[in-house]
């Protein structure tokens, strides 16, 4: 039996979607911190169980005859490496025997950490590896899906205004993180492996104003802009200040090419088909009429 937690979040209900064309629903359990949050978690027909990664003993119960856990990692602004260990000790003391763990994708040369994420990732992968559990980490990259808040008015302004230098992302689609995901859940093979979950091709923010130019049939400027310009457009947007400046931190990451493509094209073998591209996706969000969704 496979523990997804997160079950309320996109990738771990995305993995359970996926999971249940693979497998019976008796063998998925969705972990979830409040069961009223997602009532639409309930018609999967799945067993849901209350867990809380800030609360052992919940844990312990949630894994309760588990044999795989997916860990999908905590949100940022809070205590996330205490979180993830606890989540790694109840998941070893529980008796499970894989984690399969949601990291984050940089390159083997990145040089700029964002403490409260970066350094996290890094303490729980080494920590789960030393755990004596069979572990996958899956270092998912930048999704594409969050772009729009970042440049929602592109097409109306005529200008991409963001500081992005030249460096490129290897961006993917959330909901195809999460299909890889549940095969890595549902298959063998994947013990004590780490894949980098990226797009096939690494796109800059001048390639993406190239695109948008190429599809509206009118020029997009692509501005590169500084950091605080950025934080004061977002922010005049009604965007919090602490979210502003995250966003600036990974735009930091991008522009110093940490999330440049490796070559790695796991995504596409776990996916059995290529990976979306951000072309199509840009394609549907700003041209198909359809308006951008909240998360
Ligand atoms: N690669 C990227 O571009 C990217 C972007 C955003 C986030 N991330 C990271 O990837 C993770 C998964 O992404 P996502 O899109 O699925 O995020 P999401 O929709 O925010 O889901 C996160 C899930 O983690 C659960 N969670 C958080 N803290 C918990 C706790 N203390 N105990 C139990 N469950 C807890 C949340 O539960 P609640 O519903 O109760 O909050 C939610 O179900 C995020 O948590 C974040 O670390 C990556």
């Amino acid at each position: 039996m496979i523990v997804v937690t997160g079950a309320s979040g996109f990738i771990g209900k995305g993995t359970i979607e996926f999971l249940l064309k693979n497998l019976p629903a008796d063998q998925i359990v969705g972990m979830v911190r409040d069961v009223n949050k997602d009532k639409e978690l309930n018609n999967l027909g799945i067993e849901i169980r209350e867990g809380n990664y800030q609360d052992y003993q919940s844990l312990l119960k949630a894994f309760k005859g588990a044999e795989k856990v997916l860990l999908v990692s905590a949100h940022a602004f809070t205590d996330l490496t205490a979180q993830h260990i606890n989540v790694i000790d109840a998941a070893k003391q529980a008796g499970v025997k894989h984690i399969v763990f949601t990291s984050i994708y940089r390159t083997e040369s990145a040089q700029h950490s964002i403490p409260w994420v970066t350094l996290s990732m890094k303490i729980t992968e080494d920590y789960l590896k030393k755990s004596g559990m069979a572990y996958t980490i899956l270092r998912n990259t930048f999704y594409f899906d969050y772009l729009p808040y970042y440049f929602r008015d592109v097409l109306k302004e005529g200008k991409l205004v963001i500081p992005g230098g030249e460096g490129a992302v290897a961006f993917a689609l959330r909901s195809d993180l999460a299909e890889a995901t549940a095969n890595v859940l549902a298959q063998s093979g994947h013990e004590n492996k780490t894949y980098a979950l990226i797009g096939n091709r690494s796109y800059s923010y001048g390639d993406i104003a190239e695109i948008l130019s190429k599809e509206s049939g009118k020029e997009i400027l692509y501005a590169d802009t500084g950091r605080e310009d950025f934080i004061q457009k977002i922010t005049e947007t009604g965007v919090p200040v602490q979210q502003a400046e995250f966003w600036a931190e990974w735009l930091q990451a991008m522009k110093m090419d940490d999330m440049r493509g490796d070559g790695s094209n796991s995504l596409e073998i776990l996916l059995g088909r290529a990976p979306v591209t951000l072309e199509s996706f840009l394609k549907e969000v700003y041209f198909s009429g359809k308006t951008v969704q909240e998360d």
